[in-house]
């Protein structure tokens, strides 16, 4: 059976406990405030977009819940337990996989070698074992296996290295292993600004996809018709703080800009 977003909602508002959870969260660089005491729920089943101006605090506020900055105050809570992730690695291994703004790719490693980086497969045995041969065929095969479950058909030759690939097609090979690999989270930070219309589709295919088998997805993105699209619920930043939480069933997009600016304050 298909569910409709208005019982996703129910799952996501009702009765469950967020899977990752933000509490009060500052983190200031020198003179900057980066973030001003910001919360935030992720609930099982759900995918939350967090949109806000430039400068808004979106990717500080991330890169807290996924161990890339450490917080300066607040909690982290993974499955109700408090959490304190010192590096990216900390998150990756709870289940969290991050598509960071910048991003994170090998550009000399093919595509295969990128999806596996860091999680390399060794051959059995001796060979593996002890020589720690990696097992370039198993990989290879195993990623164009993920890209076409995935449904990322412009990518289907896994020995090309990164650099040779669009920065489009670059960006697919990072959500692709965050997809492969995020067990509980994935969070994306700008995951669609540099593909084309196609590969856009793809992503928020991807994502729904993604939730729809159980893995919750934090999107962040500026573009407000693929946020109502694909959000349940819209976290907006404004200054270092979190302004609001809606939904695209309770507020229009021109609402959501206006307490993105402050044109309307949310009490
Ligand atoms: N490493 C850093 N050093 C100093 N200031 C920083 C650093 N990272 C972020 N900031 C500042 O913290 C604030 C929040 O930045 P952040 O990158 O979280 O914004 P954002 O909402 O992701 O913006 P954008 O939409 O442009 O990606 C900004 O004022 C930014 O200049
Ligand atoms: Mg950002």
């Amino acid at each position: 059976m298909t569910r409709t977003p208005s019982d996703r909602t129910t799952v996501a508002a009702g009765t469950s406990a967020p899977v990752l959870e933000a509490r009060n969260l500052v983190k200031t660089y020198g003179n900057v405030v980066g973030l001003d005491g910001v919360s935030l729920e992720l609930y099982p089943g759900e995918v939350l977009a967090v949109i806000g101006d430039n400068g808004a605090g979106k990717t500080t506020l991330i890169k807290c819940l996924t161990g890339a900055e450490v917080p300066d105050e607040g909690a982290i809570l993974l499955d109700g337990q408090r959490v304190h992730f010192r590096r990216p690695q900390d998150a990756r291994e709870a289940g969290i996989e991050t598509v960071y703004q910048s991003l994170a790719v090998a550009p000399s490693l093919d595509v295969a070698s990128n999806l596996y980086l860091g999680r390399e497969r060794r051959k059995r045995g001796f060979l593996g074992g002890v020589l720690r041969m990696l097992d370039t065929r198993g990989m290879r095969e195993q990623a164009k296996h993920e890209l076409q479950e995935l449904g990322i058909s412009t990518l289907q030759d896994v020995t090309v290295p990164v650099e040779n690939l669009s920065g489009g097609q670059r960006q697919a090979v990072a959500v692709a292993r965050a997809a492969a690999f995020g067990s509980k989270v994935v969070v994306l930070d700008e995951p669609t600004a540099a593909l084309g219309v196609r590969e856009s589709n793809q992503v928020l295919e991807l994502i729904k996809r993604l939730r729809d088998g159980g893995v919750p997805v934090i999107l962040i993105s500026h573009n407000m018709p693929q946020v109502f699209d694909v959000a349940d619920r819209i976290h907006i930043q404004r200054l270092g703080k979190r302004a609001a939480t809606i939904t695209p069933r309770s507020h229009s997009m021109t609402d959501a800009v206006a307490i993105m600016t402050g044109a309307t304050t949310v009490s």
